[in-house]
């Protein structure tokens, strides 16, 4: 049986108390880096770091974060390990446990992640499967907290494909208290299992969850608009098909002038300029994208603070 408090392999399974406590612990860690007072927390620890799709942002800020808490990553090479071909899932975690205390995985399937948490012994983090991406979540929950104070009824417009990182904000705004609204062409909405399992928590904050096919009237209400690009990592095939249905689905000026004043956006980068949103949005001043960007460094610190300990006692 995997304890899930001790992995973060998706954030449907934090509660709302350890999610706002990352998001503590990630505010504090910054403001420690940038006064010039590192933690040693790590000191003596590897994590490995296990990559088989690109990344910019999430393979250099856990690297970056181990070594400001004192600690070594290690970087695995996907194809050298081969992994389910070379040798089976289970051996290599049971493997990996032996020498490094916690693994960073960025892979297609969820269930590679699940099946690591399940045959090793060291927690797992989930660096982004085809079916969610917490770690962006929870730097975006920090940035939110930053920006604009508190989490609480805020509403968030995901404007673009039901993928991976809308899955982690709505899970997010279900566990928190945020609405949250998917503006997507006919077809492109969200598995019915996220959407399911979020419902409970919607339920219980009294917060929505709508879908409209069509922009403008999901962006009436928001204080934040996200963008994420229409093809997900995985899916170059679908390029073609995919393109001419979300043309209508573009973060521009015209759709931000419908949105209320005070509205930002943000973006979870890569940003493919000029598609899912363009370089005025991009170069404007009601961008928040590169905040959240930012944030990946010390939301990741604090993920890894929380899994690395048994029973988290920071700031007690
Ligand atoms: N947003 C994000 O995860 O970026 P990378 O794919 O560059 O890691
Ligand atoms: N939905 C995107 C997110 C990239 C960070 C993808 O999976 O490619």
């Amino acid at each position: 049986m995997i304890n899930r408090n001790r992995h973060l392999l998706r954030l449907s399974d934090w509660n709302e108390e350890r999610i706002l406590e990352t998001v503590a612990i990630a505010m504090r860690l910054k403001k420690e880096i940038k006064a010039g007072q590192p933690s040693d927390r790590f000191h003596g620890q590897t994590i490995g770091m296990f990559f088989e799709k690109p990344s910019l942002r999430t393979i250099t800020t856990f690297q970056v974060g181990i070594h400001q808490l004192g600690g070594m990553p290690v970087l695995l090479a996907p194809d050298s390990i081969g992994l389910g071909k070379r040798e089976s899932v289970p051996d290599v975690a049971r493997c990996l446990s032996r020498w490094v205390n916690a693994l960073v995985v960025r892979c297609f399937k969820q269930e590679l992640v699940e099946q690591l948490a399940e045959y090793g012994s060291i927690p797992v983090i989930n660096a982004l499967t085809d079916d969610f991406h917490p770690c962006q979540a929870l730097s975006f929950a920090q940035m939110m907290t930053e920006q604009y104070g508190s989490l609480k009824g805020k509403t968030v417009a995901f404007i673009g494909d039901g993928n991976n990182v809308a899955n982690s904000l709505l899970t997010l705004a279900s566990k928190v208290g945020m609405n949250f609204t998917l503006a997507c062409p006919k077809g492109f909405e969200q598995p019915k299992f996220v959407v399911d399992q979020a419902l409970d928590g919607l339920k219980k904050h009294g917060t929505q969850y709508r879908v409209f096919n069509n922009p403008e009237d999901a962006v009436k209400d928001a204080d934040i608009l996200y963008s994420d690009v229409w093809v997900s990592m995985g899916q170059e095939g679908e390029k073609d098909t995919k393109q001419s249905h979300f043309l209508p689905f573009q973060i521009n000026d015209a759709l931000l002038a419908k949105a209320p004043a005070h509205c930002k956006v943000t973006h979870c980068l890569p940003a493919h300029r000029g598609e899912e949103i363009t370089d005025s949005v991009m170069d404007g001043d009601r961008n928040l994208s590169f905040e959240e960007a930012e944030n990946r460094l010390h939301a990741q610190k604090a993920i890894l603070w929380q899994v690395m300990t048994p029973t988290s006692d920071f700031g007690k």
